[in-house]
């Protein structure tokens, strides 16, 4: 059977859905990483969970050297033939979070909107920042830009509808066992499909011991794309910059 990640991402309807997270968003979080970050056109970016390379194209285009990865092959196919379009060189493969196998070492890593907490076990989670440490050369930054839990739990609004493209999108959220857990139902005329969301909401104290005990140390924290200062009630997110 396959898991909710696997189902939900080779949807179609995955990118309709969050179709506010388009270039322009990418720009505006690549804008505050750059910014306080030390790379430069001859560093290496890795974008992990790069769905259909927002992040990695945008990069690419600025002259970065990017590697992308994912799991859904149907957003892979997406960021492929948009790199294509759009004349850049984007080196891409297919791998799970929980074991990637890369000779290259990279100055940067990314793992962005929400690419975190979708596993059951803590092991299964931090898999992939503990491969990065070995992954990242010396100074290299990790970037997690992940969801506030307290501000999740605070504006948790249960039932929300919206049309796009003509299909009718209802969202049920719920917090069920330290995790924020949501159905997305999709109608569209006749024909009605159910698809999940289901992320650990780690606090944000828990993620910088476990990346600590990794070796990282947290260099900075920021509560939204803008660069605010993270405030743990009222971030929408939670950015953090750790180094090794
Ligand atoms: C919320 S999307 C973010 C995509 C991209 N970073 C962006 O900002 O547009 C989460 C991504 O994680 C990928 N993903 C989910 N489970 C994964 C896994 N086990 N290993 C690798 N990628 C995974 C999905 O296919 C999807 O592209």
């Amino acid at each position: 059977m396959n898991t909710w990640f696997q189902d939900w991402f080779s949807s179609e309807e995955y990118l309709e859905v969050y179709n506010h997270r388009d270039e322009e968003d990418a720009e505006k979080l690549l804008t505050l990483i750059l910014k306080n970050t030390s790379v430069n056109t001859s560093s290496k970016i890795l974008d992990a969970a790069c769905g259909a390379g927002r992040h990695s194209i945008y990069l690419l285009e600025k002259g970065h050297y990017v590697v992308g990865f994912d799991l859904s092959r149907t957003l892979l196919k997406k960021a492929k033939v948009e790199a294509l379009k759009r004349n850049v060189k984007l080196d891409l493969f297919c791998s799970d979070l929980r074991n990637v196998s890369l000779k290259k070492k990279f100055d940067l890593i990314l793992n962005l909107f929400t690419s975190f907490g979708y596993f059951e076990s803590d092991k299964e989670n931090f898999a992939f920042p503990i491969a990065s440490y070995k992954l990242l050369n010396r100074d290299g930054f990790y970037v997690l830009d992940y969801l506030n839990r307290e501000f999740i739990i605070r504006t948790l609004i249960p039932q929300s509808e919206k049309d796009v493209n003509g299909k009718k999108i209802i969202e049920l959220r719920k917090i069920d066992q330290e995790r924020i857990v949501k159905e997305i139902i999709i109608n569209n005329k006749d024909n009605e499909r159910s698809f999940y969301e289901s992320v650990k909401l780690y606090k944000k104290d828990k993620i910088i011991t476990e990346f600590e005990k990794i070796g990282f140390k947290l260099n900075k924290l920021f509560g939204d794309y803008d660069g605010s200062e993270f405030d743990i009630n009222n971030s929408s997110r939670l950015i953090m910059f750790f180094k090794k």
